[in-house]
């Protein structure tokens, strides 16, 4: 039985406020039978951790690692430096980062080493462009994206969470369909499965991305292959947020 997660991406946006807002939603949250994460720009991962202690439940986690473990790599951050400040997880290979900072596969499969190295939960994000789509390439695409991170065997693979973001339906307010995600979802189950076999498939995470609301997010949570969601804009506000967590309680 996989425990749903419901993450939060803040990408560049929140204040200190959003901080303590955030902190006085979450400070009650049931993490029980779904577990809570929110990814805030760096500066706030402090703040966020003093305002919802590790006691909570609420896992933090940084929104992208560089693959380099210390030196002189201006503006970088090191998985090391997550883990200190009480992250547990890092998103790798978003597609902002993929499109906008030239992410290959490559440098994805490195930050999933190097935040492994730092004993962080990488979760891998893969999806397809509204151009792919059309022409009928998701599954190339996503499997392209998919067997960089499988070709790294089973041992390192049971340790990830995927996140399955159509590039078309970030920030859009077009979501995927239910149908059309869990398409998606267990195509890359079964891929899992042919790579590493079915038992780490069936364990394998994978969230949905891509303008989730609190008002499709039970429906979208309900598809077989959905393990929760990450959640970008939506994730901003406070009493939303614990909807969509609602949302993804069995
Ligand atoms: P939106 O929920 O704003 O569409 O963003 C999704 C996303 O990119 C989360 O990582």
């Amino acid at each position: 039985m996989r425990k749903p997660m419901v993450a939060g991406n803040w990408k560049m946006n929140g204040s200190l406020a959003l901080v303590n807002d955030m902190g006085r939603a979450l400070a009650g949250v049931d993490c029980s039978a779904v577990d809570v994460l929110v990814c805030p720009p760096f500066p706030y991962i402090g703040p966020l951790r003093r305002a919802v202690p590790d006691e909570s439940g609420v896992a933090l986690g940084g929104q992208d690692v560089s693959r380099y473990d210390s030196g002189a790599y201006t503006g970088e951050v090191a998985g090391a430096m997550l883990a200190e400040m009480g992250c547990r997880h890092v998103i790798v290979g978003h597609s902002e980062r993929r499109a906008m900072h030239a992410e290959t596969d490559e440098v994805v499969v490195d930050k999933v080493q190097a935040a492994l190295r730092a004993g962080l939960t990488p979760i891998v994000c893969v999806g397809e462009t509204l151009e792919a789509r059309d022409a009928g390439e998701t599954e190339q695409v996503v499997g392209r994206q998919l067997d960089a991170v499988l070709d790294l065997g089973g041992f390192v693979v049971e340790k990830l969470v995927l996140a399955y973001e159509p590039v078309w339906a970030i920030g859009t307010g077009r979501t995927a369909s239910p149908e059309q995600a869990q398409a998606v979802h267990a195509f890359i189950r079964q891929r899992t499965a042919d790579a590493l076999g079915d038992e780490l498939a069936q364990r394998f995470p994978i969230l949905y991305g891509g303008s989730v609301k609190p008002g499709n997010a039970r429906e979208l949570f309900g598809c077989a292959d959905v393990d929760g969601g990450l959640i970008g804009g939506a994730s901003l506000d406070p009493d939303g947020f614990l909807e969509i967590i609602s949302a993804a309680r069995p």
